[in-house]
């Protein structure tokens, strides 16, 4: 047997039957604690005293509540209408008993910080609480999401809970798609979006309500917008601001935003039974598609939720086991599968909240995405593998990574609960109870701690402030990668010696990317190529998923990719010839299916290049294209990613040239069976290998041309007289 499961434990293990007990308590305290909402801040609280007042309270605020929600229309045929039925929904939330409390305390309070269960109603509800009390008078309720499937998705459905049309009273708005208009009144956003507001309305005056929502996730952006709410509410004493938690260190922020009380209301929670595995799995994909299929044969019904670090991951277990269910013939239930993660198309998104058919079963195949941001009704059984995708930075190098990393003992409790939500659930963690107790740190290290700041110290810079290190942080971010980002902010020319923002500095900072994408676009004024290198940036900022290789057809597959890429032109260039050519056919479906090219990649590349079009007028500067000249945009590319330069050795790999390192370059490239000498790239990959992704030929002295305070002419001289040997395969064209 695969797990162990409570009963049978301390055979295999004389303190597993402890740590089973022990687990169970964890759940259970969480309950209790729940339920009885213990003290949680010395500073300030609001206690619910006993069931009787919650009854109690939901019944008047129900009665209240009853006349706005009956003046919309729209009945169906079943004479309740859709909209009513949502409206109950609403009110069977748990936050629901709560509303008329919570809204009393954001009337007391500037600042407040809310901690209710996953699941009970605090992004959903909050915002249109807000509302209907009148906060959207005098300005928008802004709602931020670290993640931008979460602030579409949760957008859409507060638009349907209100009876109206996404974009209209209700919106959102994410990186390159902005789903608003004037009428908008609730806004949801990702909080790098915010940040983004920022620059241009540094005291969010249209805003008369701040909603930092998912505080306990700690991404980058939400904690530099904690440093700079903090900094606004005080000088904008009608600005309420809010900051919103799934987890219980509320006294963390409570401490931060100046002792602010903390609301924080019961979630209902059903125990959860954790199994853990006997031994380590060598494989947690084939772990995941096993727990799934016994799931499916031996347990009763109920949707199963399985966490995979990312779209990679998900798409192979989907292919997978819609392959092994085929082989189990009919004699099994149906199961739905449902793949999401932030890629998905939001069509598809949809399908993950659409009830399961009586009968059936769902399986979410997810992300981390469903850990807190997203609450998917029906969930009894979770299948946790233990890994999610984190980034890691190396500050010394500069070098980011993207790493399948161990989650924490805080995620593994917040997956499990995700089971207990409407009933008793289950949770298969396919890792020992020895991995969990010795080896899964106990909280996940806040993104600032381990990334890369180039980007964020920009914004920062061009909302003047100029001494980070005395930015209010939560948690500061080692100094050394403060440093780091400050050195390449000025290699790149944003930045004079005295650390003040430059003109190209200025430039740079409209645009919502990369610092070295940024100065790509900016520097391309010079080399009057700019049209080029925006549909290079574009098709740079669609991610990977460009071509498609159905499995009966990757030889044709493979040769329209390398139609792209004839001259060996590199890889930037083979970007910027697909955009061409697919323009040329006036943005044709047919063409992309001749050329397994994924069309839905292409259209989002389209939307960003004409975005990135209008934030060149912004900074003045004209389109100009010189298509025949592929060194001015091979030039351009260089001087914004001159720090990633590589020069091949003679075993084949690379070695980076600062900071010396070995790396490879990725079997997708165009290049990699070219192999040249001097290579720039747009970013490291580790998967078995350090990779190179997306590459382009440079020639070495363009280096002291382009980058003279960085490169020395001893970094860049190349023994041209020992000419690489020609061994390795030419180009397959
Ligand atoms: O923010 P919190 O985790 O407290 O809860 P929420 O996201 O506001 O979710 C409240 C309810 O809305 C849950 O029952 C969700 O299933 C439902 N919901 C939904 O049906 N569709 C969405 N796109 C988002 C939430
Ligand atoms: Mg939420």
């Amino acid at each position: 047997q695969r797990y162990r499961d409570m009963g049978s434990a301390e055979k295999m293990n004389p303190f597993a039957e402890q740590e089973a007990w022990e687990d169970h308590q964890i759940e259970n305290a969480t309950l209790k604690f729940g339920a009885k909402n213990k003290e949680v801040s010395d500073n300030y609280e609001f206690v619910f005293e006993d069931q009787i007042d919650f009854i109690k309270a939901s019944v008047l605020a129900g009665e209240n509540y009853e006349d706005e929600m009956h003046a919309k229309p729209s009945q169906d045929s079943a004479g309740k209408s859709a909209f009513h039925m949502l409206q109950e929904d609403r009110k069977a939330l748990p936050i629901y008993s709560y509303r008329d409390r919570l809204l009393n305390a954001v009337k007391d309070h500037q600042v407040l910080i809310i901690v209710g269960e996953t699941g009970s109603g605090k992004t959903t509800q909050i915002p249109q609480y807000l509302h209907e009390a009148g906060y959207t008078k005098h300005g928008k309720v802004g709602c931020t999401q670290p993640r931008r499937v979460a602030a579409m998705s949760v957008a859409a459905r507060v638009a349907q809970e209100m009876g109206g049309k996404l974009g209209h009273e209700v919106g959102y708005s994410i990186r390159f798609e902005d789903c608003t208009s004037e009428k908008t009144i609730l806004k949801y956003m990702t909080d790098g979006m915010l940040l983004r507001e920022l620059l241009g309305e540094p005291d969010l005056g249209s805003y008369s309500v701040i909603i930092v929502d998912e505080a306990h996730e700690r991404t980058l952006h939400t904690d530099i917008l904690f440093g700079l709410v903090k900094d606004i509410a005080r000088a904008r004493p009608d600005l309420k601001l809010l900051i919103s938690s799934a987890t219980m260190d509320a006294e963390k922020f409570s401490d931060f935003f100046d002792q602010a009380p903390i609301f924080s209301f019961p979630g209902r929670r059903y125990p959860v039974d954790i199994c853990f595995t006997t031994a380590p799995e060598a494989d947690y994909m084939d772990a995941a598609i096993a727990t799934v299929l016994t799931i499916h044969v031996k347990e009763q019904l109920g949707d199963v939720l399985v966490f995979l670090p990312g779209q990679e991951e998900i798409e192979a277990v989907e292919e997978n086991l819609k392959h092994k269910i085929r082989g189990l013939g009919t004699k099994i239930r149906e199961l739905i599968i449902c793949p999401i993660y932030a890629n998905l198309p939001s069509e598809l998104q949809a399908k993950i909240f659409e009830p399961t058919p009586e009968g059936a079963r769902k399986v979410v195949l997810a992300t981390n995405i469903a850990e807190t941001s997203l609450t998917i009704d029906g969930i009894k059984y979770v299948v946790d593998p233990g890994f999610s995708k984190m980034k890691s930075y190396n500050p010394r190098t500069g070098m980011e990574s993207l790493l399948v990393t161990p989650i924490s003992k805080a995620s593994a409790t917040q997956r499990a609960g995700r089971a207990g939500r409407t009933s008793p659930g289950k949770c298969y963690r396919l890792y020992t109870a020895y991995n969990y107790y010795n080896d899964l740190e106990d909280n996940t290290v806040p993104e600032i701690q381990r990334t890369n700041l180039a980007s964020v110290v920009l914004s920062l810079k061009s909302l003047g402030i100029h001494n980070l290190l005395n930015f209010d942080f939560m948690d500061p971010p080692p100094s050394e990668a403060l440093i780091k980002s400050l050195e390449l902010l000025f290699a790149l020319g944003a930045l004079n010696q005295l650390g003040e923002l430059t003109k190209a500095g200025r430039r740079m900072a409209e645009f919502p990317l990369d610092p070295m994408l940024s100065k790509m676009i900016v520097v391309s004024d010079k080399y009057k190529c700019s049209d080029e290198i925006i549909s290079i940036a574009a098709m740079l900022s669609i991610g990977p998923s460009i071509f498609y290789r159905p499995k009966d057809k990757q030889v044709h597959a493979d040769n329209a990719m390398m139609n792209f890429h004839v001259g060996n032109v590199g890889d930037h260039i083979a970007l910027l010839k697909i955009y061409n050519s697919w323009k040329e056919t006036n943005y044709s479906t047919q063409w992309c299916y001749e050329n397994y090219i994924q069309v839905r990649s292409m259209k989002r590349a389209r939307d960003i290049r004409d975005q990135l079009e209008g934030l060149l007028e912004r900074v003045e500067i004209d389109v100009s294209s010189n298509a025949n000249e592929l060194d001015s945009i091979r030039k351009s590319i260089v001087a914004g990613f001159f720090p990633h330069t590589a020069k091949l050795q003679k075993n084949g790999s690379y070695r980076t040239v600062k900071h010396p390192q070995t790396v490879h370059i990725h079997p997708a490239s165009g290049l990699s069976q070219v192999l040249p000498r001097w290579v720039v790239y747009h970013q490291l990959v580790l998967t078995s290998k350090e990779y190179m992704r997306q590459v382009t030929e440079l020639k070495p002295e363009w280096l002291i041309e382009i980058a003279p305070h960085y490169y020395q002419l001893k970094d860049v001289e190349d023994a041209t007289s020992k000419k690489m040997p020609k061994t390795s395969g030419r180009a397959v064209v």
